[in-house]
């Protein structure tokens, strides 16, 4: 998969993109980023990335032609876009089922808007699709931009070692994953739970299920709403 993402600030991107999952995905060649800096696109002698809203009121918006622009140059290269991506508060909340749909395409384009908001022509005329990372307000989209790109890369096929730990995942049948315990078997008075170290099994799935189904119950009942019965 190519993902290109347009910003302001390319600075903010690449820590978190260096390391872990997305690193790792980069390195095996399964994933490339493409970090663009809007400013590069911007003319004039200030190359101004952003001005006043018409109408009045408080911060700055995003100009539109250097976005265009941007965008235009990305499409220039490499394959066709599959979804050019605006990341906003009043987008669709992204959930584990959407980061699933998203990891199947070749090529995404994530946009980060770092003031007040970004000028409507730009969500109307190149923006394909609106995603929220949750219900509040970060100071720019480039976090979540990191977070979509994360929830996506490590669904690539081949990224994570073992082939099942992606479909494992909390989430991927709609239920919080049971508690997980590892050496030593009993820790300042606290021992693991018997059966997993019983060797049974069957017996230990069987407790993972009721734990996830349990824990699902006390603390996200929302999801148990939403489950699709054909995951069990
Ligand atoms: N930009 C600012 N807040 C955001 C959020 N919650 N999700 C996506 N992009 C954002």
């Amino acid at each position: 998969m190519r993902v290109d993402i347009i910003t302001c600030l390319p600075d903010i991107l690449k820590g978190p993109l260096d390391e872990s999952i997305p690193a790792r995905a980069r390195r095996k060649g399964l994933l490339e980023i493409h970090i663009h800096d809007l400013r590069e696109y911007a003319e004039g002698k200030h190359r101004q990335v952003d001005d006043y809203p018409f109408g009045g009121g408080a911060g700055m918006v995003l100009k539109p032609e250097p976005i265009f622009r941007c965008l235009e140059a990305i499409a220039e290269q490499g394959d066709p876009i599959d979804e050019v991506i605006f990341m906003t508060p009043d987008g669709e909340v992204l959930d584990q089922p959407m980061a699933n749909g998203l990891s199947l395409n070749k090529r995404l384009v994530m946009i980060a808007g770092h003031y007040k908001g970004v000028d409507q022509r730009v969500r109307d005329h190149l923006v394909t699709r609106e995603i929220s990372i949750g219900d509040y307000v970060l100071s720019g989209g480039e976090l979540a931009a990191m977070v979509l790109v994360d929830a996506v890369a490590r669904l690539l096929p081949g990224v994570l070692g073992d082939a099942s730990s992606a479909l494992t995942d909390s989430f991927q049948d709609g239920l919080l994953d049971a508690p997980a315990y590892t050496r030593p078997a009993e820790f300042r008075g606290d021992a693991v739970p018997e059966v997993l170290t019983s060797g049974d099994h069957k017996r230990i799935d069987a407790w993972r299920d009721e734990q996830r189904l349990q824990k699902t119950k006390a603390r996200r009942p929302d999801l148990l709403e939403k489950r699709d019965p054909s995951a069990d």
